[in-house]
Formats: structure tokens, C-alpha cells, sequence
């Protein structure tokens, strides 16, 4: 099984393995700020609710943080955690990696308890919760708690004079602000490479979804981590977040959002410190479908692509391009499986599909149904919400989509599969990277040399071949373009985590 809940392939598991039920009436224990390995109220005495959005009632009010808070965090990771002669500083790499482990572990052990809080906070399927965010959390941790103890510097060859080697430093303060489609496995692509390097995190989760990132801050405490490595600070973007991305002392931030609030970071970090960063923003991402491709798997992993948890995510299909001769016989098989897409509670294991993360969200969504059927896509299916249902929208599928229309164009962050048209592999290409973005593409043929050809004329950080959604801790994750800056993931994310020192040491006996 790849890390995502999908056979090697791409192809979705069809038989689950048994499992655990989900808890009933689930108490939720920790709604305070995480600092030191403790739990602190919010400077300002502030508190905000977190909704479930599968019922829209509220679960409980968290500490809210701000700059105060974040200030107060900074200076623990800085000075207790980071410091030279800090416990965190002396431990050896090795021993970085067991904790790294045994935090895992405890995500093994309290697995149906973390899927359950994360289902309650953002009503995504719990049977995807269990088995595809925990699972590529448990394995992220466990491949980077690996690298610990490997992370070297090289030495360089100069003359005999001198000796000139490399050492990866950990960077500082790393400051994560992360979004609320995934909250825990953003929250583990953050800390997972920045812990193995020796750094110490500062952590933001989305004011949508805090209640998993703090159920992991007392697990990074009882697996054994030294006080002020990892705090936690949940809060608002324009307070707690642009106080991190501001902080004069917070030397790295990743961020996962939106295109837009990107921008505000890189802006932040330049007009402070010049702090290191890296965005992990949106896409527009092809899934380019060729007559020659085996049908059954592209339906299915188109459909899935688009809908896979309610089209809120950043490696959506949100462009389907079929070859002109399959074209129709395409949208039909398409439309079929999503009116058969199980809508419902989020609890319930036969659900495959539930609701929007908030009402903003699901504005913009429906907004963008309605500008779709104005410019003149056809709707073929959904387009409406469940009635009496809040923030569930039926699968909506929409055929004879244009390149000018906006749906085309925009993010839409919702369960919409447009499917449009093309002719042959050039014009396929021109208009697949014609795009602000380049986050993912997929390409579906039996030919080699044009799955070849594709994936390298293919303007994105990830181009997949007859699969989707094949993310896995060990290949870089990240886009070309405006869909971000550095990776995620295997070995390269190290670099975004490590400073290179060059030391050069005069060995040469005259000089002595
Ligand atoms: P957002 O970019 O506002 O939120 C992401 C994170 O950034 C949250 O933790 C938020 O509190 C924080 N944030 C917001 N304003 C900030 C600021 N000024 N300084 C620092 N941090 C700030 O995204 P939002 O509003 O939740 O969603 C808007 C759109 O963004 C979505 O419709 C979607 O198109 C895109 N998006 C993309 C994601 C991805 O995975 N790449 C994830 C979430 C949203
Ligand atoms: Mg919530």
C-alpha cells in the first residue's frame, strides 16, 4: 500500500482491513496553548470555538493566540530549547530519531482517538481519517526519525594546504503555519523534517481545525521531547500567523495556504529578518486522459482525484482534459460514479463524502458553480447543496468547459470535476501548463513515449503516470510556478531544514 490509502498504483484500497470504531461523544482534552510543554491561557484572556462542520455545533472554545503568545513561544524555542549546552542541542542525533519514533508510536497507539477529533474538527470521512492522514502521518515520522542520524556534510577537495568540509546545521526557530484541509499530516511534513535536523518549531494550525495539532503537543510531551522543541499556538492568520511570519527571531517559516497569503509571507520574512521560507500553495492541476488509456483506472482515479476529501485539496484534478474520441463515453462513466458518491455522515463507514470545512468556503465553491454554468460549462450532475444539510454540496460534474472560463482558471477548492476537451498531444501540453500554477499533473496512456514525452514537457513538481494521489514520505512534494517555493518530503526537504556550513581549516605546516 502507498502512503495515501492507495494500492501501488494509484488504484484506492478496495478492501479495508477491520478496524476500530470510532469514539462516541469523544471529550476533548486539550483546547490550551502549548508552550514548554505546558499548557498556558492566552495572553489576552481570548478564547475562539472550533464547529464541527458535519452538524455546524460547536465542539468547544480554544485559547486564542496572539502575538503575545507567539512572542512568549519564540522565546522558549530560542533560548531553553535552542541554545547551545540545551538538552535539545547536546542530544545525540540518534536520540533525536527514537523520539521521533516513539512520537510515532503513540500516534499508533491513540490512532482511532486522533481520527475521531480529527473527523469531529473537519468532517472529513472517518474511514480516510483512519486509514490515509493517520497512516501518512505514522509513516512521515518514522521515515524522518531515519534521517536523524544521517544527515552529514561532505569534504571538499582543495589543495593540501587546507582542510575544507561541510557541516548541515539545523536553521533555528522554524515557524509552521498550516492549513485546515490536513490538519495533522501538515502538521507532521512541518515538524517531522525540522525535528530530525535539530530544530526547534513554532506552530500555527488553522483557526478551522486546532483540536489534533494539540492532542499531538501532549503526545510530543509524553514521548519525551525536551520543553520549548515544539509549541503550539493556535489562533487567527492576520494575529498569531503574521506574528510569525513577522518574528524578528523566528529564522525559518513553511507555510501550506493560499496563493495569496503566501505572498504576505515572503513580504513578511523580507521586511524582517529575511527568514528562510517555504509555500506549499495551490494548483490547477491537469489530468491529462489520452484515447489509449485503460478507461476503468482513469474514470476512477479522476473521480477520485476530484473528490477525494470534498475537492479540498491542493493536488485536486481540478483540469480534466479528454482525448476528443473517448470524450463523451468519459463524461458519461464520470457522471455515473458521482451520483453514486455516498454522501452523509462523516462516521458513518459507508460515507465516502462529507461537508465543506466552513460556510466561506462553501460560498466560494457554490460562487464558482454558478460563474461555471454563466460562462457556459454544462452542468451534468450536483451543483446544489444537500438540502437541510449546511455545508454538504453534491459531487458536481461539469462537461464543455473552456480554458477562459473562471472555473477553468481558479482554485475552486470543492467537489467540481470539469472535463474538458482536446484534440492531440501538443495542444494537450500548451494548454495543460498554461497556468499560474504547477503543482501536480497526471498523464493516463499506454504509450511509453508519450507518458515520456509528458512528463517532461509538463510544467509541475509532480507529474504522475496512470496513478493519482501517490504522495509518499520518501519523494519531494512541492510546485513550480506560483504553486510554492522548496519541498516537502524525502530527502530534499532536509535542505529546506539545514543551514551548510563551510569550515576551512589551514593545515599547512609553514603557516603554523
Ligand atoms: P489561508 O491561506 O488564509 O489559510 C491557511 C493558513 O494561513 C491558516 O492557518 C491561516 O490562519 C493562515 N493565515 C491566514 N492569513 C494569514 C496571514 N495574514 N499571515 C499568516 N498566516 C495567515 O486559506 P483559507 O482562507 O483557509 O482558504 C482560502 C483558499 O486557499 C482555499 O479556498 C484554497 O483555494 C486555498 N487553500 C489551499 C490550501 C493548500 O493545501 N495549498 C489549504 C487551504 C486553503
Ligand atoms: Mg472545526
Amino acid at each position: 500500500m502507498a502512503e495515501n490509502g492507495t494500492t501501488e498504483n494509484g488504484q484506492p484500497l478496495k478492501k479495508m482491513p477491520p478496524l476500530p470504531h470510532p469514539i462516541k461523544n469523544l471529550e476533548v482534552k486539550y483546547t490550551k496553548i502549548f508552550i514548554n510543554n505546558e499548557w498556558h491561557e492566552s495572553m489576552s484572556g481570548k478564547k475562539f470555538a472550533t464547529y464541527n462542520p458535519a452538524t455546524e455545533e460547536k465542539i468547544c472554545d480554544v485559547e486564542e493566540g496572539g502575538k503575545a503568545d507567539i512572542d512568549k513561544a519564540v522565546r522558549v524555542a530560542t533560548t531553553a530549547a535552542f541554545q547551545r549546552g540545551s538538552p535539545w542541542r547536546q542530544m545525540d542525533a540518534s536520540g533525536r530519531g527514537k523520539l521521533i519514533q516513539k512520537l510515532a508510536d503513540l500516534l499508533e497507539r491513540d490512532r482511532v482517538t486522533i481520527a475521531t477529533l480529527e473527523t469531529m474538527d473537519t468532517g472529513k470521512p472517518f474511514l480516510q481519517a483512519f486509514f490515509i492522514d493517520m497512516e501518512g502521518c505514522i509513516r512521515t515520522l518514522r521515515y524522518y526519525a531515519g534521517w536523524a542520524d544521517k544527515i552529514q556534510g561532505k569534504t571538499i577537495p582543495v589543495d593540501d594546504s587546507v582542510l575544507c568540509f561541510t557541516k548541515h546545521e539545523p536553521m533555528g526557530v522554524c515557524g509552521s503555519i498550516i492549513p485546515w484541509n490536513f490538519p495533522l499530516m501538515m502538521l507532521v511534513w512541518k515538524i517531522a523534517p525540522a525535528l530530525c535536523c535539530g530544530n526547534t518549531v513554532v506552530l500555527k494550525p488553522a483557526e478551522q481545525t486546532p483540536l489534533t495539532a494539540l492532542y499531538i503537543g501532549a503526545l510530543i510531551k509524553e514521548a519525551g521531547f525536551p520543553p520549548g522543541v515544539v509549541n503550539i499556538i493556535p489562533g487567527y492568520g492576520p494575529t498569531a500567523g503574521a506574528a510569525i511570519a513577522r518574528h524578528m527571531d523566528i529564522d525559518k517559516v513553511a507555510f501550506t495556504g493560499s496563493t495569496e497569503v503566501g505572498k504576505l509571507i515572503k513580504e513578511a520574512s523580507s521586511k524582517s529578518n529575511l527568514k528562510r521560507v517555504t509555500l506549499e500553495l495551490g494548483g490547477k492541476n491537469p489530468f491529462i486522459v489520452f484515447a489509449d488509456a485503460d478507461m476503468d483506472l482513469a474514470v476512477e482515479l479522476a473521480h477520485q482525484g476530484a473528490f477525494f476529501n470534498q475537492g479540498q485539496c491542493c493536488t485536486a484534478a481540478s483540469r480534466i482534459f479528454v482525448e476528443e474520441s473517448i470524450y463523451d463515453e468519459f463524461v458519461k462513466r464520470s457522471v455515473d460514479i458521482a451520483k453514486k458518491r455516498v454522501i452523509g455522515d462523516p462516521f458513518d463507514f459507508k460515507t465516502e463524502h462529507g461537508p465543506q470545512i466552513d460556510q466561506k468556503q462553501f460560498n466560494k465553491i457554490m460562487e464558482l458553480i454558478e460563474s461555471g454554468k454563466k460562462e457556459g460549462a454544462k452542468l451534468e450532475c450536483g451543483g446544489s447543496a444537500l438540502k437541510d444539510r449546511g455545508l454538504f454540496i453534491h459531487p458536481t460534474v461539469m462537461s464543455e468547459v473552456t480554458d477562459n472560463m473562471r472555473i477553468a482558471k481558479e482554485e475552486i477548492f470543492g467537489p467540481v470535476q470539469l472535463i474538458m476537451k482536446f484534440k492531440n498531444q501538443e495542444e494537450v501540453i500548451r494548454r495543460a501548463n498554461n497556468t499560474e500554477y504547477g503543482l501536480t499533473a497526471a498523464v493516463f496512456t499506454k504509450s511509453l513515449d508519450r507518458a515520456l514525452a509528458l512528463s517532461s514537457a509538463l510544467q509541475s513538481g509532480t507529474v504522475w503516470v496512470n496513478c493519482y494521489n501517490a504522495l509518499h514520505a520518501q519523494a519531494p512534494f512541492g510546485g513550480f510556478k506560483m504553486s510554492g517555493h522548496g519541498r516537502e518530503l524525502g530527502e530534499y526537504a532536509l535542505a529546506e531544514y539545514t543551514e551548510v556550513k563551510t569550515v576551512t581549516i589551514n593545515i599547512s605546516p609553514k603557516k603554523h
